[in-house]
């Protein structure tokens, strides 16, 4: 596994909780150090269990684990018969298209150690033509190893269960006379889920490349429309929650992914629609994307809604108000702050003069990396107590289930914003609090 990121980490584990014998490689020492002493260096829940499992010789996965170790030393991939690519492609610094330098390196590195006949497998989010390009430079560095395209789909906060039972597995195979017997590689690395019912498509690569971008465009859209129904609702008086409960029980539509409120961020979609629509301008088919534009639009405007809501609701200003902002992580059961909505949230409203204080189970270590000017609070009752005004902005349960009496004996003045629309209006409002919402009256 080369790259030992969120991606990597998670897909090493588990696949040496399927019983293969697993090295995982990444240029930081501080995070092969604390994986190989069964401690990610990030929050995934499930993650350090099946680490300490595997060390234990357990068998979380489902059959007896296999081996894993982590090192800094990308000699030691040699002798292995697949080689997992994991490394980040990043929004290019003031450009929209992904930063392909990790992905470059990793491949000209491996390159060296490969054998005949190994395979190296793409796992990062790509844009399309990648695939094609590095089997070319391949072709002439290590002419004998074979290269698949097999995009991952989990998410934070489940990747541990959606690797191991994900519900499709896609291979990026050329049609060439190799195809039958790299797939087979592949389907025994993948027996566990494919004897679980996970879906498998062999693809050419760029329709694997296009699975995974595609994917997650769609998913972005589903959740921009929801919230471009959420403004109308805001200005016709209707609640974009039930809305969405009453189309989402069309199973054409499905209630999925049509939670309305401050939209979406993380290290994923955000840049993968950005980093989509640039390469269709590479390829000249541009206009095809032009909506993933208005998508990234609509889901910025909820931040910058939801300041002015909280303004509103504080009479006019922040000035002298002390802001309770729950949440720090891009979605909860994660420690991921990468655009966050919830940060981008607390920062502009520091900046226009609030007293924010910002709390979170999990991601507080790395919001204060990010945000340093930011004040943090660990405790949440610490965090509550005299606040002008409550925003929800991450739906973590300690949040969601909290009651709206206890919490107003804290609290200064009884204003809360629901940034998720995951509370009850009327039980808020009967607590004698300020309930206000995005796309709810
Ligand atoms: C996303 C995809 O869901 C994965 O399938 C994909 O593998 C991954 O990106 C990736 O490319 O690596 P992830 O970023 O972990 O996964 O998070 P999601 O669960 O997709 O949530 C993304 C954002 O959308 C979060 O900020 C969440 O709060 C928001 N969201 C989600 C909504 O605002 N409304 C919803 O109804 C659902």
């Amino acid at each position: 596994m080369i790259g030992c990121g969120y991606l990597g980490a998670v897909h090493a584990a588990c696949m040496a909780g399927l019983g293969h014998d697993v090295v995982g490689v990444d240029v930081d020492e501080g995070k092969v150090a604390a994986l190989q002493s069964a401690a990610a260096p990030f929050y995934e829940p499930g993650l350090n269990e099946l680490l300490a499992d595997i060390q234990a010789g357990g068998t979380s996965g489902g059959a007896t684990s296999g081996s894993l170790r982590f090192t800094t030393d990308l000699g030691q991939i040699a002798g292995a018969r697949a080689h997992f690519v994991c490394v980040g492609t990043p929004q290019r610094r003031g450009e929209n298209a992904a930063d392909l330098r990790y992905v470059d390196a990793a491949f000209a590195s491996a390159a060296a150690h490969l054998a005949p006949g190994d395979l190296i497998i793409g796992k990062s989010t790509v844009p399309v033509g990648t695939a094609r390009r590095l089997a070319e430079d391949l072709h002439r560095t290590a002419p004998e190893a074979r290269l698949v395209w097999n995009p991952e789909f989990l998410r934070e906060g489940h990747a541990v269960t959606d690797t191991l039972h994900p519900d499709r597995l896609v291979y990026g195979i050329p049609d060439d006379p190799d195809r039958d017997a790299t797939a087979a590689v592949l389907d025994e690395i993948y027996a566990a889920p494919l004897a679980g019912g996970s879906a498998r498509l062999i693809t050419d690569y760029p329709t694997a490349e296009l699975v995974k971008t595609a994917a997650n465009s769609f998913l972005a859209t589903k959740i921009s429309f929801i919230n471009a129904m959420a403004e109308l609702c805001e200005a016709a008086g209707a609640d974009v929650t039930e809305l969405a409960d009453a189309i989402g029980l069309d199973d054409r539509i499905g209630r999925k992914f049509l939670n309305a409120g401050l939209g979406f961020g993380g290290g994923c979609l955000p840049k993968d629609i950005r980093a989509f629509m640039a390469r269709a301008g590479e390829l000249g088919a541009d206009q095809a994307l032009t909506f993933l534009r208005e998508v990234d639009a609509i889901n910025m405007r909820r931040r910058i809604r939801m300041v002015e809501l909280a303004r509103e609701v504080c009479d006019g200003s922040f000035l002298g108000q002390k802001i309770a902002v729950l949440g720090a992580a891009f979605k909860p059961e994660s420690d991921d702050v990468r655009d966050s909505p919830a940060l981008n949230v607390a920062a502009q409203i520091q900046l226009q003069g609030g007293n924010v204080v910002v709390t979170d189970p999990k991601a507080l270590a790395n919001a204060e990396h990010r945000f340093p000017d930011l004040q943090y609070e660990e405790d949440l009752e610490t965090a509550l107590t005299g606040a002008d005004a409550v925003l929800l902005l991450t739906e973590w349960t300690q949040f969601t289930g909290l009651d709206p009496e206890a919490t107003g004996a804290l609290v200064r003045t009884r204003r809360i914003l629901d940034g998720r629309n995951v509370l009850t209006p009327a039980t808020w409002r009967a607590a004698g609090w300020t309930y206000r919402a995005l796309g709810r009256p």
